[in-house]
Parts: structure tokens; sequence; C-alpha cells
């Protein structure tokens, strides 16, 4: 090739590498070891990636409770490889790696010793959209000096982006409120994969004029329509979209890095990567992939789910509702559940469907079809109902709210809170302290113990049976 035609892109687009986190979280259940990642990370430092997300979401749990793996020596042990590229985290807010609301010295702690073991960017969303369950993280990742990227779920109540709620106006606010925060850049994060090529185009292109911080675009494939909606984005200028190495792309995955740098390529958006080195990186992961195909699920030829684009539940979410109902014998009421969800879910004030609020809503739109309207409601539909999840992104119907609390029966708790969740919630940390004396012998340990009081412990228990 002629030298002098190999010249950097005006505005290249810029990747992060999922590969080792969301990658094997979407289709391997979050089971790849650590020792399989060594083979190719010190080749993925040479790429030019933006940043690889390598832990956060289900990373920390899935380690210690199936993989026997201390979660905090994975970032310290690819860090003696990957030495030039910065390491991201998903971080679920007040919510950290586990599933409720951790008090405030929890995710203090948590997040000085994440920046510790090598995280320098921390992707934080909150699965109502409600940023003052931002606040603490924030503080911890500013006063380490590190970089901050606010997320704001993507969510649809209608076939494309509009209607009353997630509508442009909606995106655009929030990344005001997200830059006003002190975001280093900001998230649009599509777990479903419903974001749709045009309305790509058109929210990336609101944002950019919004805010002047950098933009990063995460979708999933599910649906199909990701690949186009990157290339969209690109057009309105996103400064950064997330991408897989191909055997971990795709499906319920990201787009994969090949075919998006191949794509820009000779373009003011080329990515500049070597496409040797990254169809290399992909023959070398091809041949520890092998030790994990029995995780994918290929019980369908397609590779998109098509349901998807039909009702905008996401996939994660039906089979957890076809278990729900077969375990009912009430399989054949499938179809009054898909019409019950968004019924559902704008009653109790149209969350974005993610972790844990599409099961929260998932579980009661069930219960609902089975029993009738909120005869039975759950511990956390009544949390949503009190405002201990934070602020919807619409009201509550308020006779559904009455309807809620008065399920608990007349001892039940029947506050409502509209502060911050965390400001309702007492420290946590001495008391976990007590509790794991003689066991937990660092504050790792301990922070295991805090996030996961049962399979944490467990392991830590084993660590020091092991060592003695
Ligand atoms: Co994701």
């Amino acid at each position: 090739m002629n030298e002098t035609q190999v010249k950097p892109a005006a505005t290249p687009l810029r990747i992060l590498d999922t590969t080792l986190r969301d990658g094997h979280q979407s289709l391997l259940a979050t089971r790849m070891k650590t020792e399989d990642m060594i083979p190719l990370a010190e080749r993925i430092d040479e790429v030019g990636y933006w940043a690889c997300e390598v832990w956060g979401g289900a990373t920390f749990d899935t380690m210690h409770r199936f993989l026997d793996e201390d979660p905090w020596a994975r970032p310290r042990i690819l860090k003696q490889y990957i030495k030039k590229t910065p390491f991201s985290m998903l971080l679920r807010g007040q919510n950290l790696v586990g599933y409720r609301n951790y008090a405030d010295d929890v995710v203090r702690a948590f997040v000085d010793h994440a920046c510790e073991v090598g995280i320098e960017i921390f992707r934080v969303f909150d699965a109502l959209n409600d940023f003052r369950n931002f606040e603490t993280c924030v503080e911890g990742i500013k006063k380490n000096g590190m970089h901050f990227q606010g997320t704001i779920c993507y969510s649809l109540t209608e076939r494309r982006m509009g209607g009353p709620v997630y509508n442009l106006d909606y995106y655009v606010e929030k990344a005001g409120q997200l830059e006003a925060m002190g975001a280093n850049s900001i998230c649009l994060k599509d777990m479903a994969g419903l974001i749709a090529p045009y309305d790509a185009f058109e929210v990336i292109s609101a944002l950019k004029k919004k805010v002047s911080i950098p933009i990063n675009l995460h979708t999933h494939y599910t649906s199909g329509m990701a690949s186009m909606s990157y290339l969209k984005a690109a057009e309105a200028g996103v400064d950064v979209v997330d991408c897989s190495l191909s055997p971990f792309a795709m499906r319920t995955g990201q787009p994969a890095v090949e075919a998006i740098a191949a794509a820009v390529m000779g373009t003011p958006r080329d990515t500049g990567f070597d496409l040797n080195l990254l169809v290399s990186l992909s023959q070398k992961l091809e041949e520890v992939a092998k030790n994990y195909s029995q995780l994918l699920d290929d019980h369908k030829m397609a590779v998109i789910d098509t349901g998807v684009l039909l009702h905008q539940v996401p996939g994660g979410m039906i089979s957890n509702l076809v278990n729900q109902l077969k375990e009912q014998n009430a399989l054949d009421r499938l179809d009054e559940v898909y019409a019950q969800i968004p019924k559902t879910r704008r009653e109790l004030g149209n969350l974005p469907l993610v972790t844990p609020t599409s099961q929260i809503v998932g579980v009661q739109a069930v219960l609902n079809v089975l029993f009738g309207e909120y005869k039975i409601v759950t511990h956390e539909t009544r949390a949503i109902v009190q405002g201990l999840y934070g602020r919807t992104p619409a009201p509550i119907d308020p006779e559904v709210a009455e309807k809620v609390l008065k399920s608990g029966g007349a001892k039940a708790d029947r506050t409502r809170i509209d502060c911050r969740p965390g400001d309702v919630l007492s420290p946590e940390m001495d008391k976990v302290k007590t509790d794991t004396a003689g066991v937990a012998q660092s504050e790792e340990e301990q922070l295991i113990c805090a996030l996961f009081p049962q399979s944490g412990r467990q392991y830590v228990e084993k660590q020091r049976k092991e060592s003695t």
C-alpha cells in the first residue's frame, strides 16, 4: 500500500470494545474466565480502542458465584496486558453491581476500590433514569479523578421514538442534566436493541447540538437493526460506538467491530484500525470460544428476535415470562400477558425496561393476568410505588398506587417518598465489618459480602478454608 494514502481520518469513529464484558454477558451468560482473556489481552491493546469494557454489569456476580474467581482480580490481571487502553465498567448507579440500592457508604467504598483496581471510565446508569441515583457514585468517581460517563437508558412506548414520554425532548433534556452534573461523556444505552436507524440519526444529531461532551451509543443486535443504527449515528456525528470481536458479536450482543471498521474505511469517520489485526484477534477468540459454545442459545435458526420489533419486550424478559406462566400451567395466556405488559408498565410510570424494572413489570403483568389486576402485588412493585427506586419517568396511576399500597394489609408501610432513595438508607459497612469479622480479610472481601450477603459470604469463607 502507498504510505502517503494512509492518513488519519478527520473525525475517526471511536470504538469501545465490549468483548470482555457485554459480549460474553449477552451471548454466554457472563461465563468467560479471566484465564481465557489473557491470550487476547496484549494484542487488544494494539487495536486503538477508545476503551475496553472489562468489568461491571453481571461480571462481579458471576465471577464469585459461578467461576470461583475473585471479582476484584480481573481488572488487575488484565491491566498487566492491556496497558494503554483505558478500562471501563458498567455501574448500576446506587445498585452498583447488585440488584438493590445500597447505602452511600457501600457505594463510596465500592467506587474507591474500583478505581484502585484500574477502572478509569465509569458508565453509570439507573433503571428509572433518575439521576439522583448517580450522585454518590459521581462524587467518588470525581474524587478519584476518573471519567464519569452519564447514561440515559433508551426506551420506547411506541414503535418508534416519540409519544408522550420517550420523545426527542426527553433525551435532549436528560443529556443537558448529565452535562450539568459534570459528566465527561454521555452514553445512550439501548439495552434491548430497539433503536431504529433514523431515530438514531435524529437523537444523536440533537444530542450533539445540545452538549459539547462526547456521545457514546450502546446498542444490542437483538432486533437486527444495530449496525444500520451505528452507521446512521456515525453520519450524525456520534463519537463512540460499542462493538465486540465477531465471535462474541451480533445475536443479543453488539455489532461486530470488523464490519463497522470496514464500513467506514476511507471515509472521514475511518477508525484507522488494522483489519488484519482485528481478524487475527477474532481467530484467537474462536479458539477459546469453543470452550463456551454450549452456553450459546441456538434453539432457533434466526439470530434476531423479531418479537422485539413487534412489542418491544426484551428477549430475556420473554423467556422469564414463559417460565413464570409454565409454572402456573398457564402458557396459553401468553398473548394476554403481552397485552398486559404495556398497560402495567404505563400504570407504574412508564419505566424503561432494564434490570431490574423489566423483571418487576413482567412479573406483575403475569400476576395481573392470572389473578386480576393488582390482587397480588410483589414486594418490588410496592417499592416502585413507594418511590424507593426513585422517581418514575411518568406519574404512577393514582388508583393503581392506592391498590398497591393497600395490598400489604393494614400493618404494611404505606409511606411514599420523593427524596433521593439513598437518603433513607442507613450506613451498612460497619455492620458488614462486624458480621464478617474473622472471615473477610480486606475491605474488598467485605464488599463482596456487602453486595451479595449469601453467595458473596460463601465465596469468602471458601477462600479462608482453602488458605488454611
Ligand atoms: Co448492553
